[in-house]
Order: structure tokens, then sequence, then C-alpha cells
């Protein structure tokens, strides 16, 4: 380094520009060029961008926004693959038991949230095509008639794999759903039909939350305690009261919440309520999911109430995809018939409706909830099975592998 100020400032500004001339962002080497697989060929785009064919443009009459129209019809497929891709694995480890392990209730939990996070994208979607107007759809229409999202058959696995059952579902001009589809896809429904379904394996896993043993903790036995304890305190103190108006109403609306809490413990009330599709679980996972309600905070019990928001979500989700699309076809169509032969618009009205919501007990419990103190207390000390299982280790389970 020279001592001289002039050499010392034109080696800064030597510096300054070599620094200036190596750029960082074109660092690297194109490892592309030594062979092995290409992106194009990965993804197989080939197949995927040209499988965009128009019929208007088969019939020479092209049509702009049909493009636009078979696309997102493509991308929803694609996202309703993945879904049950993620599905098909959930299902899987409950199957399997390896749920018993519950480390592997994290992967459950992130599975069944990515489903959430996908929905909540196709729901959103819509708006891209609702650019399109009712009278550019018009121009097309007639060309992919008979076509029809109803013969969607990933949609029909989706609805089947979490649990809409078959008896609450809208018929279809008076038919079955299932005799739209022919062959391997009807065969491929059926199965889905008789696989255990995620709400009948969400139920079983219910049925056996810690802490619901009679001889044990006997959670539901002490709830029901010290709620019949705590609604005839709050109906000593109403009567307590100098009559008025107010005291009556007072009283009328406490005999309606008693009415509902005390018939929270009405097993036959319940059995009854299945029988009519108004509830789905079984009444001991009922209580295992308002056991776990209450006692979110404690550790076993948190990722197991994550996982039961996340069922909630995907079932508000699917409700919301529901009335998105009615409205969409609204806009588009009006009340004319669909293209596949259904009344459109008042077919796909009737489908948005709690006969769908699969965990429509999960939405319910916030009726049986109660004010802290009159829930159960549970004291570490006595009760250890809030932090640790019985030791289930299950051979699958390792957790460095996160894969299947
Ligand atoms: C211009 C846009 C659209 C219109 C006018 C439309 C119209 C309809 C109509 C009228 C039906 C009732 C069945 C029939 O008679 O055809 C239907 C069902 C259906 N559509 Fe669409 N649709 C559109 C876009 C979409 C998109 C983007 C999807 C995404 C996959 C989709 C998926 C479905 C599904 C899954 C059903 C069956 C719903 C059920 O039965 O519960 N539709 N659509």
């Amino acid at each position: 380094m020279s001592g001289c100020p002039y050499f010392a400032k034109r080696d800064i500004r030597h510096q300054q520009k070599d620094e200036e001339e190596r750029d960082d962002s074109q660092d690297g080497t194109n490892k592309a060029s030594k062979g092995g697989i290409i992106y194009g060929d990965y993804l197989q785009l080939d197949k995927v961008v040209t499988a965009q064919v128009l019929q208007s443009e088969l019939k020479g009459n092209k049509i702009h926004d049909e493009h636009l129209f078979i696309v997102t019809h493509q991308a929803y497929e694609l996202w309703f693959k993945q879904i049950l891709w993620e599905l098909d694995s959930v299902r899987e480890i409950f199957i399997s038991g390896h749920v018993r392990d519950e480390r592997n209730m994290l992967k459950v939990n992130t599975r069944i949230h990515r489903i959430v996070m996908i929905f909540r994208l196709l729901v959103d979607q819509f708006n891209v095509l609702e650019t399109m107007t009712a009278l550019d759809f018009f121009d097309f229409r007639e060309y992919l008639t008979p076509a029809s999202g109803f013969q969607s058959l990933q949609f029909r696995l989706l609805e089947n794999k979490i649990g809409v059952p078959d008896n609450l579902r809208v018929p279809y001009n008076r038919r079955h759903y299932r005799d739209n589809f022919r062959g391997q896809d009807s065969e491929l429904l059926f199965e889905s039909e008789q696989e255990p379904s995620l709400i009948q394996l969400v139920e079983q896993w219910l049925a056996r939350t810690p802490g619901l043993e009679e001889n044990g903790f006997n959670f539901w036995g002490k709830l029901e305690v010290n709620i019949t304890k705590a609604l005839k305190m709050e109906k000593e103190k109403l009567e307590r009261k100098p009559e008025s108006e107010d005291k009556d109403e007072h009283m009328a609306e406490f005999h309606k919440q008693r009415d509902v809490l005390t018939s929270l413990f009405d097993e036959k009330r319940h059995d009854h309520l299945v029988s009519k599709g108004e509830r789905r679980l079984s009444y001991k996972a009922l209580k295992g999911a308002l056991m776990i309600y209450f006692y979110r905070e404690e550790p076993r019990f948190q990722v197991p109430f994550q996982l039961l928001t996340s069922l909630m979500d995907i079932d508000t989700l699917m409700t919301k995809w529901r009335y998105n699309h009615v409205c969409m076809v609204h806009r588009m169509i009006g009340s004319k018939a669909g293209t596949g032969g259904s009344s459109g618009y008042h077919y796909l009205r009737s489908t948005v409706s709690d006969r769908y919501k699969v965990f429509v007990d999960l939405f319910n419990l916030a009726t049986f909830l109660v004010p802290r103190d009159w829930v159960p207390k549970l004291n570490p000390t006595d009760h250890p099975f809030l932090f640790t299982a019985d030791t289930c280790w299950d051979s699958s389970y390792c957790s460095s592998d996160d894969s299947d």
C-alpha cells in the first residue's frame, strides 16, 4: 500500500471498479448441460401445456375465453389431486394404527392443514374465471355440452373420503350421483364409499380421548355433576330476585339453557339425532371432542385441538367453495339448466347446506360450552395422562424420516 494519498485514492477507485465488475448474480455453473432430467421433462410439460384443446376451435369458431375456462378447470383438478394425495396419506396413518403413537399426530395435523391451505386457494380461484362475462361463456357453452363439473371423479372421491354420507346427498335429477359414472370410475367411487372415511377414523380416535375412562378421570361423569350443581345454584339465585318482567325473561332464558345443557347427557336423544343425520359422531367421540375443547391448553390436547379446528376449516371452506361456485353459475347462466342436465343454479343452491358439512358436530359443540369454573378441574400431579401417553411406540415412526 502506498503512503501517497493520490495512490491510496486510486486504489480505492480500482477496488470499487473490481467490485462493480464482479457480478455475484452470475456466479454458478449450468448443471443442466451436464445431463440428467430437465425441468420440462421432470414436470411432463409436453402433456400438461398441450392439454388445452378448445372445442370452439375444433368446430371452426375459436372463442378466446374457452382457454381460460379449460385452464381453470385443469388447475382445480390438479389441486383436487393433491388434496386426495394428502387425504389418503392421513387416512392410512389412522387405518394402520400409527396414530396410536401420538408423535405421528404432527404429521396428520400438518397434512390436514395443507389441505386447508389448498382449499383457501380454490375458494378464491373463481375470481379469475369470473373475469369472463356471461356472454363470453355463452359463445362457447354449446360446444362443451354434455360435459359438466358434475362428472368430476376427483371431486366425488374427495367428498366420499372426507365423509359426505350417501343418504344425505341431494339427488341429481332424482337419481343417484354414481349413475353418472361408468366402468372403473364407478368402481372407484363405490370403493371410496366403502373405505373408512376421514370422519369415521377421527371418530374412533376421539372415542379414545384420554380422561374419558369412567374408572379414571371420568370427565363426563364429573362434567354432569358440575353442570347440574351450577344450574341449581343459578336457578336459586334467579328465584331470590324480586318479581319483575326482567326476572321472567331471565327465567325463560335459564330454562332454555338448562334444557340444552341437560340434553347433552341424554345418550338416547343423541342416537336419535344421529339416525336423523343431524349428528354424525358417536356419543363417545362427542365426549372426547368436548374434552379436547375444554382442555385445549393442556400439552397433550394442543395438537388434537388444532386438528379439530382444521377439520372445521375444511367444512367451512368446502361450503364457501360451493357458495362461490353457485354464485358464479348464477351469474353465467342465470336459471338455465346445466350442461350436465341438472336444474343448474337451483340444484347447486340446495347443496350449500349442513347436509354436506361432515364435521357438523364440531361446530355444534360451541352450543355446549360452559363457564370455565364449571369445567372439572384437572391436576397435573393427580392426572399425569395430560403430559404423557401410556407408551405406545410405533415402529414406523422415526423423527428424522418424514416420508412414509
Ligand atoms: C362458467 C363456469 C361454470 C359454470 C357455468 C358451471 C356450471 C355448473 C352447473 C350448472 C353444475 C350443475 C350440474 C350440471 O347440470 O351441469 C355444475 C356442477 C359442478 N361444477 Fe361447475 N360450473 C362452472 C365452473 C366450474 C369450475 C371452475 C369447477 C372446478 C372444478 C366446477 C366444478 C363443478 C363440480 C364439482 C360440480 C358438481 C357439484 C355438485 O354436484 O355438488 N365448475 N357446474
